[in-house]
């Protein structure tokens, strides 16, 4: 049985106050979720507080992405154990922002899949089409570049050690979210891509579904047996709608 995962993705959101009140108010309300596993990637700059905030409790903690590099002069980056320092558990490498807006290769995504985890952390590696690439039916083909990518540089049992999270880009931040079926069939896919080179590796592996999710869709979709949990955005971003969607996961 793969435990599922919640994960909200703060993106460049919020103030050291109102993180304040978000990680209070997930921690209250923490206790309604029985098997889902938890966990909040804030900006960097809020790690310290978030770390501060959930020690002790059942919910992890990570960041939205690092540098390929251990350390060094690149600036305005931040490394693999600069976030061990603050006990994160994941970090998300490859989301659609990254990609887009700052021109990341697959196989510079693949490069931070394999940084993060050399440091031990657990990687969330983000795949997805865009609308014109689902409109031109190469979805499949896109989402088997991203991954090969890593397979390629790390062989299939690196996903062992990780996540993925399948997230159309067009639907992202639109509220326009895949349906349950459009999202289970390409996470059926990804299994069957996994198992190609590794079977028990793509068993146990846990596929999160990213894109306007909400706590009156997540149900439908995290009942689908390919789709192990959400890669939330926007609605990690009040406490009762992250809660409401990690109850969904149970
Ligand atoms: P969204 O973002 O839930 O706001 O669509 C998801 C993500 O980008 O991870």
């Amino acid at each position: 049985m793969r435990r599922p995962l919640v994960a909200g993705n703060w993106k460049m959101n919020g103030s050291l106050e109102s993180i304040r009140g978000l990680l209070d108010g997930i921690k209250r309300g923490i206790g309604r979720v029985k098997s889902a596993e938890v966990a909040v990637c804030p900006p960097y700059v809020y790690l310290p507080e978030t770390q501060k905030r959930l020690t002790g409790s059942e919910i992890a903690w990570g960041g939205q992405d690092l540098s390929t590099e251990m350390s060094g002069a690149y600036t305005g980056e931040v490394a693999a154990p600069m976030l061990n320092d603050f006990c994160c558990k994941y970090v998300i490498v490859g989301h659609s922002e990254r990609r887009g807006y700052h021109a990341e290769s697959d196989e510079l995504v693949a490069k931070k899949f394999a940084a993060a985890r050399a440091a031990g952390l657990m990687p969330i590696l983000c795949v997805g089409e865009t609308l014109e690439e689902r409109e031109a039916g190469t979805t499949n083909a896109v989402v088997a570049r991203q991954l090969d990518a890593v397979i390629a540089l790390q062989e299939a049992d690196a996903l062992a050690d990780g996540v993925v999270a399948y997230e159309p880009v067009w639907a992202i931040g639109t509220g326009r979210t895949a349906t349950p079926e459009q999202a289970q069939e390409v996470h059926a896919f990804i299994r069957a891509r996994v198992a190609e080179s590794n079977q028990d590796v793509a068993e146990g592996l846990r596929i999160l579904y990213g894109g306007s999710m909400k706590p009156d869709n997540a149900k439908e979709l995290i009942g689908k047996p390919d789709i192990d949990g959400g890669l939330i955005g926007g609605a990690s971003l009040k406490a009762e709608d992250f809660l409401g969607i990690c109850t969904a996961a149970d």
